[in-house]
């Protein structure tokens, strides 16, 4: 399929979890990618990734909160393909603590990796597509934690739902520019990459990836994987979705939208 031949997409936070997975995902519909991360690997597996289905890449090491990265991505993709189309704001820092343990630098490094690596990349890509003329895709990547409240995970929980109403505050500012603007919200996801379950299971200490049990909690009876969110990924990049802006797709499997008390498949 070709549904976004001709662009080009800037993935941040491209692990081989879901920025990794919306990325090669991209590359399948005939996209070029930038994949930035922090981590040299994560960024140089992804751009393999990408090439490996047939799309060109570049691997571009940086922090999110550093405006010089931002304008160094843009710039670099601007050189290699004269454009930018797509932008996918992704990056994250897990770091699951409490309203009364967690340190505040803790809290401020959580948010800004959130909500300003969100901000630079935002401006200096939308400034890319407005000097281009390029009618672009922006998708901020949420959590279902953006929309409920989930105990001992306050900084994340605060940084996701602030990106809600950045997306539409964002979507309203560029639609004058034909620049769209939206949310993606993922939930619970199962890795599929064995280096990021090793790395879940280190972090949640259980054999299972995941602190939380979510069996039989999920309408759909399973969790997502991170190629689950290629599809909605795709549309909102694409021009399919021209006439949707400042909204978002929730990727959760029946998750959010379930009556609370009720347990599916008891
Ligand atoms: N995995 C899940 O279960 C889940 C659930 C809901 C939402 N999400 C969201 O999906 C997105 C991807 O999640 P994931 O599980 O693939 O995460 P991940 O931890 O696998 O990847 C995040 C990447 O961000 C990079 N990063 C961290 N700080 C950075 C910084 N300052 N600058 C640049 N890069 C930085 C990390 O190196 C890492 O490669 C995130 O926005 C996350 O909030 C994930």
């Amino acid at each position: 399929m070709s549904r976004l031949a001709g662009k080009v997409a800037v993935v941040t936070g491209a692990s081989p979890n879901i920025g990794g997975a919306l990325a090669r995902g991209f590359a399948e519909e005939d996209a070029h990618v930038v994949c930035t991360d922090v981590d040299e690997a994560s960024a140089a597996k992804c751009a393999a990734s990408v090439e490996e289905v047939g799309g060109q890449a570049l691997a571009i090491v940086g922090d999110v909160t550093d405006p010089e990265h931002a304008t160094e991505v843009v710039a670099a993709a601007e050189e290699r393909w004269g454009h930018v189309d797509v932008l996918v704001n992704n990056a994250v820092w897990f770091n699951q603590k409490g309203l009364m343990t967690m340190p505040l630098e803790d809290y401020r490094r959580q948010l800004d990796i959130i909500l300003g690596g969100a901000f630079l990349f935002t401006r200096a890509v939308a400034a890319s597509m407005i000097s281009t003329g390029t009618a672009g895709s922006i998708i901020n990547v949420l959590s279902t934690a953006a929309w409920q409240g989930q105990p001992g995970n306050i900084g994340y929980s605060t940084g996701k739902s602030g990106l809600v109403n950045f997306t539409r505050s964002a979507a309203m500012e560029l639609a004058e520019h034909g620049i769209r603007v939206n949310g993606l919200t993922p939930t619970a996801t199962q890795p599929e990459d064995p280096d990021v379950i090793a790395r879940m299971q280190a972090m949640s200490g259980a054999p299972s990836p995941w602190p939380m049990d979510f069996t039989g909690q999920f309408p759909m009876r399973r969790l997502p994987t991170p190629r689950d969110y290629v599809p909605a990924a795709v549309l909102l990049a694409s021009d399919e979705s021209a006439m949707i802006t400042g909204t978002n797709i929730t990727v959760d499997g029946g998750a959010t939208a379930k009556y609370w008390p009720w347990t599916p498949h008891a």
